[in-house]
């Protein structure tokens, strides 16, 4: 029998008016402390909260190494435009590889990589560090400079870091785009980042099958002439056509004397733009979020190290999408910058059978997991038969992200994945935020379904309507209080709107766009979006653009699309037509314009269903009541209808 480190305690003393899950406490053990790198929470909170500039100013020091110092920590000169680290002079993949190349990590895996086939590819620091140089040569050779923008847009290779690195060993910016996204969807982001180079691959692997991953952007490209060049790893070997001129593969590129391993790692300010990383908002087109090289690098590897305790010779596993992120600061930048080895795999959790991550665990000896609910609960409907038979001894620590984890998920994967020895690190976060915000740390008590309490330095609070805090156990807007240094510097392009967006409705404050509760404990719970975002697998999408990608359709006139509890998705998306006057509603054609999103927008974006409505509830000026469709369709009172249009 394992020995459970982690232990159900009951002695918390059940609070009046706060609902009782808030009361299931477990606890770490003696030896789990011991073994964490941090150890005592209150004692390092207490120092951040007196001095965060003071603390984060530690950490760079501690955790990075810089070509030239930092004038001013943190400039708020012109909030909400904060900089940090102001005069340092870096670049992240100087503290990512380069560095460690001077060490014993040379010939350390950097990466391990596992193909759905079950092929495998590893990187040493060594090897990685030669792929990244290349190919930074290759696109300087393509003409691509500092601070032009690069979309990648690829299935889970080793190619897709490499691009990553070697834009920002260079200096340009990437725009990493989700290889499970559509025409449309990839269209409206090379544009809106006119990016002259897009690296791709002819298809990716996916649960047996094979994603035409080219043939979307040919048709993506088609219409976003601003396309000089398109790069095409050959991963599948699918035939597709390669414009003259235009398109060139990747081992062609990278086998010519163009792509010089030895490249120079390009000096930055630590302001220079490192990615850009579009993402839903509440109105309109996605927005690109940008990150930059100085204060990211900082907030990614101290969470790393202090949240999820990576040590030296660890194997991480991240089990996210390179293309959201999680997989930006957690698979790629994060465990580079610490030295660690970081495991990625490129298929279906359940495929050629559902114990397939466990059997890799159990293959990799992976110390720490960290996976999202959906992918728990899709496991979970297997049974635990699968899990148990693998060896899952070498795992430490779980983690948690992308949705709140509903009880019952977090108990089977306490229970039957980290055998009630590893503490699960639900940690709460966005793409805006570029770093984990409220989280637990394995030394602190966790209640499932929380992610405990802010991370050192940050002061959060939760306000109702007219910005003033709720009591305890009340539901409100989430705020954070402090700047960070991982933090968005601007939406690409569009400053306005990130003053708009994120410090309006409260001003001097960070509007998350969640809703939470915080308990007698000061522990956060979040209860969801509370804007037009909708998170379908953990999958953050804008009901606009699935609005827009059903208008597109002949037989739409008018769209909503609303998220509803799904069991396995967390959230499923739900769409409202109403039909032009020449078609007539049937399943069929609810059928068609579920495929027609799927196909502009990519499969996540499928409606769950289509109903066919005459008209949609409006506001006098226009604007679609979601509210008062999600009410209708899951029976709830509709709530202030006043301002509906007659
Ligand atoms: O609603 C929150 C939810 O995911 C949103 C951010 O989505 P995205 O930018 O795609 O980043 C996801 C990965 C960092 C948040 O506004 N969310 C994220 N983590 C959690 C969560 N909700 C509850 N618990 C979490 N641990």
């Amino acid at each position: 029998m394992p020995t459970a480190d982690v232990v159900p305690d009951s002695s918390g003393t059940p609070a009046s008016g706060v609902e009782s899950q808030h009361d299931e406490w477990y606890k770490p053990s003696a030896g789990v402390i011991e073994r964490a790198y941090i150890k005592d929470w209150e004692a390092l909170a207490r120092t951040a909260d007196a001095d965060f500039v003071g603390f984060w100013e530690e950490r760079a020091k501690e955790l990075i190494d810089w070509h030239e110092p930092w004038t001013t920590v943190l400039d708020d000169t012109d909030k909400p435009f904060f900089k940090w680290f102001v005069g340092a002079k870096t670049n992240i993949v100087y503290n990512a590889i380069d560095r460690h190349l001077k060490t014993h990590r040379r010939n350390k895996l950097a990466l391990i990589w596992e193909g759905e086939s079950g092929e495998q590819r590893s990187f040493s620091y060594h090897a990685l560090n030669r792929e990244v140089s290349k190919f930074a040569s290759v696109l300087k050779a393509l003409g691509v400079k500092k601070g032009d923008r690069v979309t990648i847009y690829m299935g889970r290779i080793p190619e897709l870091p490499i691009a990553m690195l070697a834009c920002a060993k260079i200096g340009a910016v990437h725009s990493v785009v989700y290889g499970g996204f559509s025409t449309e969807a990839l269209h409206d982001r090379i544009e809106d980042s006119q990016s002259r180079i897009v690296v791709t691959c002819d298809g990716a692997f996916l649960n047996g099958k094979v994603v035409e991953l080219k043939r979307i952007a040919d048709e993506a490209i088609r219409r976003a002439p601003i396309v000089e060049h398109v790069v095409v790893v050959k991963r599948t070997g699918l035939e597709v056509p390669m414009e003259e001129g235009r398109d060139m593969w990747w081992h062609e590129l990278m086998s010519l004397p163009i792509a010089d391993w030895r490249c120079a790692t390009e000096i930055l300010d630590a302001e220079d733009p490192l990615y850009m990383l579009y993402t839903s908002g509440t109105t309109g087109k996605p927005k690109a979020i940008v990150h930059t090289h100085g204060g990211y690098q900082v907030g990614v590897a101290t969470t790393l190290k202090y949240v999820f305790d990576l040590k030296d010779d660890d194997r991480w596993w991240c089990a996210a999408d390179p293309g959201w992120v999680t997989g930006h600061s957690y698979i790629v930048y994060g465990p580079l910058i610490l030295g660690a080895t970081s495991f990625m795999y490129e298929g279906a959790p359940t495929y050629p059978y559902p114990d397939r991550w466990w059997a890799m665990v159990e293959r990799y000896g992976i110390n720490v997991l960290y996976t999202a609910p959906t992918a728990i609960r899709g496991l979970m409907r297997f049974g635990e038969a699968w899990p148990n038979r693998r060896d899952l001894s070498s795992l430490r620590l779980l983690g948690s992200v992308g949705e709140p984890i509903n009880p019952e998920a977090w108990r089977w994967y306490f229970k039957n994945i980290g055998k009630e020895r590893c503490p699960i690190m639900d940690t709460w976060w966005q793409t805006e935020t570029g770093m984990l915000m409220i989280t637990p740390l394995p030394c602190v008590n966790l209640k499932p379904g929380s992610g405990t309490r802010p991370f050192f330095g940050q002061q959060a609070d939760i306000y109702d309507e007219q910005g003033h805090p709720v009591k305890d156990g009340e539901e409100g807007f989430l705020v954070l209080k402090r700047p960070w240094p991982a933090m968005l510097r601007t939406i690409y392009g569009d400053p306005d709107r990130y003053v708009e967006q994120y410090w309006s409705k409260f001003p001097g404050v960070y509007l998350t766009g969640d809703s939470a509760k915080r308990d007698k404990d000061g522990y956060y719970w979040i209860i969801g979006r509370v804007d037009d975002v909708i998170k379908v697998s953990g999958y953050r999408l804008g009901t606009a653009e699935v609005e827009s990608a059903l208008v597109s359709h002949p037989a739409v006139a008018e769209a909503a699309v609303i998220g509803l509890p799904h069991e396995l998705k967390g959230q499923a998306i739900h769409a409202f037509v109403l039909l032009r006057h020449d078609y007539t509603a049937s399943p069929e054609l609810a059928e068609e314009l579920r495929q027609h999103v799927g196909s502009e927008m990519g499969p996540i974006a499928k409606p769950e269903d289509v109903k066919f409505v005459d008209q949609l509830p409006k506001t006098r000026s226009g604007k679609i009541m979601r509210r008062v469709l999600k009410a209708r369709a899951q029976g709830l009172p509709e709530g202030d209808i006043s301002t509906l249009e007659e």
